[in-house]
């Protein structure tokens, strides 16, 4: 019996997961895409009360009103895109947010261009919506910052869209403002959507983040709460957009998940309106680290660019493939960067999201295989 439907058979499960799943309990995890900081104790304090009040029922299907005002807030306030709270739909994650994105707003058989090298999602989840995934390359000369020519060459008449990650998953490259406008302006000239996923935002060093919604209405600005407040497991992510294209996705998000749990949508709101500093200082933890592992890579001869955003260091290795199974037997876990894309394949991903300490051991058993 033929079990998989058609649309499913060719979709890949995760390899990252994978290699986490091969880590022996002494190994150090550095394939890991989530903070390893608790989420700070306020939010937690804010979800038991929530509990305690019996946040338990349904919400709104967009979301919870006061959360999704914040979120509007915080989109006019820190990214200059002007969209009230009916223009925002909070999701499982920024996951789903991408999931009902392109569902909603993708035809079978249009071409939508994602990142190379890129998170793992993107191709998964346009082929879940019978569309072709075109590469834009970019490169390492240029740090891996997608750049509007890379996005020129990659165009094809049957464009329908771009998923672009800035701060990136999984290179840490955060692209120029110019480059952000020059996009966006190329999706309302071609008449495009920008799928663009901020779920990095925060995790920054020294620039500025720039959102494409600023600049054109042809975009989507997904988002969450993960990464930004160390609460990956408690699942919330939002997308923003004109009102036209946020009703044609609540039509995906409704009839998939009708609404997120509730309780944690009050602890969300409280993420976003409380002091942001558990943010800058976790964030400049990461930096510190950053600074750790490029300075050590680099003093080992292995080429790495300083990434500017994200927990991730993606450096040069002629074997990568050999020095990530070598790096196992270290009890080091790493992702071979072919698992991101063509333009990965001479690289290896490493994620600073473990201890300082755990860092500079690693380091240690690296600088044994190199
Ligand atoms: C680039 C990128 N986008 C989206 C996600 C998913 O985030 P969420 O936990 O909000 O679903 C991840 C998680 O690793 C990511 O790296």
């Amino acid at each position: 019996m033929n079990i998989g439907a058609d649309r499913v058979k060719d979709i890949n499960l995760s390899q990252v997961r994978k290699m986490f799943e091969q880590a022996s309990p002494t190994a150090i995890n550095l394939a890991l895409g989530e903070p390893d900081f608790d989420c700070p104790k306020h939010i937690i304090e804010s979800l038991k009360n929530a509990l305690d009040n019996n946040f338990t029922h349904y919400s709104q299907n967009k979301g919870e009103p006061k959360l999704r005002e914040s979120i509007a807030r915080k989109l006019n306030k820190d990214n200059d895109i002007r969209v009230s709270s009916d223009d925002v739909i909070v999701t499982v994650g920024a996951s789903e947010a991408l999931y009902s994105s392109i569902q909603a707003l993708v035809n079978p058989g249009d071409d939508v261009l994602i990142p190379d090298p890129g998170f793992l999602s993107y191709a998964e989840c346009v082929r879940l919506a019978g569309a072709n995934s075109v590469p834009v390359k970019s490169s390492s000369k240029n740090g891996f910052k997608t750049t509007v020519s890379d996005v020129e060459d990659a165009l094809t008449p049957d464009t329908k869209a771009i998923v672009i990650n800035s701060p990136c998953n999984p290179t840490g490259a955060v692209m120029e403002k110019e480059d952000i406008k020059a996009i966006s302006d190329l999706a309302t000239d071609k008449e495009f959507i920008i799928f663009s996923d901020e779920i990095y935002e925060k995790i920054i060093y020294g620039k500025k983040h720039y959102s494409f919604q600023s600049f054109t209405d042809n975009a989507v600005t997904i988002n969450g709460f993960s990464k930004a407040y160390a609460m990956t497991g408690l699942r919330v992510g939002y997308c923003a957009s004109s009102p036209e294209i946020i009703e044609e996705i609540l039509k995906v998000h409704q009839y998939n998940v009708a609404c997120i749990d509730t309780a944690t949508q009050v602890a969300c709101n409280t993420a976003l309106t409380g002091s942001q500093d558990c943010v800058s200082e976790m964030t400049s933890e990461f930096r510190r680290r950053r600074d750790l592992v490029v300075g050590s890579l680099n003093d080992m001869g292995l080429d790495c660019v300083m990434p500017d955003g994200a927990f991730y260091v993606f450096f040069h290795h002629d074997n990568p493939v050999d020095f990530v199974q070598k790096a196992v037997k270290e009890d080091v876990i790493m992702v071979p960067g072919g698992a991101f894309g063509s333009m990965g394949e001479e690289f290896i991903r490493l994620s600073y999201a473990q201890s300082y300490e755990n860092l500079e051991e690693a380091m240690r058993r690296l600088e044994k295989i190199v």
